[in-house]
């Protein structure tokens, strides 16, 4: 072939392989844009249906579509206080692989239980990027750290360990002032029914647990309670007795219907001068200020009994599920969620206190300016009910153990069933 003709075929042919190649970036290019493109749609889920909990996750959700106009926020709360049915259905969509977005795990053990599962991306990415590693407590990021990676993004602190009361009641039979000790409580309770009122408010089984817990607190201390959780602890010790006989007696101050009432119709028993007394985690809070009622008129509060000094925590986070069909808007959303814009509208209607630790102190109102304080000196203790020193399995034992005790009120059983259950789990 003469060299010149040669010289033109290869010409050509770098020509037309240029012209591949080129074709072929563009197709990659445009494929890579397309998946990068924002999704249209978030799909958040948790339980906050209810009174002063809708609320706040409103308060969110609001400034969410101020900053995403283009995303459908899709809400997926499913109701039921604590959690109780919604972590069910949870349970069964990720069985499904089929995960919402994002979704609301408890601090802790329960956050555990999700990460072991293998069904969280961990997000040291999101930390590292908005810087929050920085401003939120140390003792927190432990909970949601496993084998050093993060995986979750804490919006709040709950106080588990509140005694809700109304100080007119009180007044009017002869209680002078919140009982400080378990003793004290008792005596109380009998005044208040004394005096023709529901001395202590109760709810549905999971409110029942939740007294049983700070009734454990306060009656075993600090140390023997966070104890009990770690596997060091002795689950058939007279302490552990002393707690259950304590709460036997503290039941038959309660209203009888309490299996049919939720939080928010026990905890309103006291705003309306029909309860002395509602141990409840300080969601209450939340609740009684869209009520309108009046912090220490309407409502007082103080520690649970014998928990004076303890602050007896848990705390809401959220996730990013592996497979969340919007990833990219439920990274934003997890940002927004660390914020402190978001942090300070969302808590000081939820009643709880920020995660973070630079909010704004003027935002809150009078119960949580005294929670905000109480976090900085008292000594912590994680909360059962609320999945911080107990993961799912565990919890569910105490549920059975818990709800044959509350039919036959056998202490003895009950503590045995207490054992068993952290024997197999702690
Ligand atoms: C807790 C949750 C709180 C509050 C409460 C009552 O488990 O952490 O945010 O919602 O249940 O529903």
């Amino acid at each position: 072939m003469a060299p010149k003709l040669q010289r033109r075929r290869t010409t050509i042919a770098a020509a037309a392989l240029l012209v591949l190649l080129l074709s072929l970036v563009v197709v990659v290019a445009t494929a890579g844009a397309r998946t990068q493109a924002t999704s249209t749609e978030l799909e958040v889920f948790s339980w906050w249906t209810g009174g002063g909990e809708a609320a706040g996750l409103e308060k969110v959700i609001a400034i969410w579509k101020k900053e995403h106009p283009s995303v459908t926020f899709k809400n997926a709360a499913v109701a039921g206080g604590a959690g109780t049915n919604a972590k069910a259905v949870l349970a069964q969509r990720l069985a499904a692989k089929d995960p919402p977005d994002s979704f609301q795990g408890h601090a802790g053990a329960e956050l555990q239980d999700y990460i072991k599962a293998g069904q969280l991306e961990q997000i040291d990415f999101v930390y590292r990027q908005f810087g929050l590693k920085k401003v939120m407590p140390k003792q927190l990021i432990q909970q949601i750290t496993y084998q050093g990676h993060l995986y979750s993004v804490p919006v709040n602190i709950h106080r588990a360990n509140v005694l809700w009361f109304n100080p007119s009641v009180l007044r009017k039979a002869g209680i002078k002032g919140a009982p400080k000790t378990v003793s004290q409580f008792i005596a109380a309770l009998a005044k208040a029914k004394d005096a023709g009122v529901i001395p202590l408010a109760l709810g549905e089984q999971w409110t029942q647990k939740h007294l049983f817990e700070t009734v454990l607190l306060g009656t075993v201390g600090t140390a023997r309670y966070n104890a009990l959780w770690r596997g060091g602890g002795n689950w058939s010790s007279p302490a552990v007795m002393n707690a259950i006989n304590n709460y036997k007696t503290i039941l038959g101050y309660t209203n009888t219907d309490a299996p049919s009432l939720t939080w928010q119709d026990a905890s309103k028993l006291v705003v309306d001068g029909k309860a002395a007394f509602n141990i409840m985690g300080d969601w209450a809070n939340g609740y009684f200020t869209e009520l309108n009622k009046k912090a220490n008129v309407d409502y007082g509060w103080a520690a649970a009994p014998g928990t004076g000094g303890v602050y007896q925590w848990l705390s809401d986070s959220f996730t990013l599920p592996k497979g969340a069909p919007h990833r990219d808007v439920a990274v934003q959303w997890l940002k927004l969620l660390g914020s402190r814009r978001a942090q300070d509208a969302f808590n000081p209607v939820k009643g709880s206190i920020p995660a973070r630790q630079d909010a704004n102190p003027r935002l809150y109102n009078t119960y949580l300016k005294w929670a905000l304080r109480q976090w900085k000196t008292d000594k912590l203790a994680g909360s059962l009910t609320h999945g911080v020193v107990a993961n799912n399995a565990w919890n569910t034992e105490i549920d059975t153990a818990l709800g044959l005790f509350l039919q036959s009120k056998d202490a003895t059983k009950f503590q045995a069933g207490l054992a068993a259950a952290a024997k197999k789990n702690a």
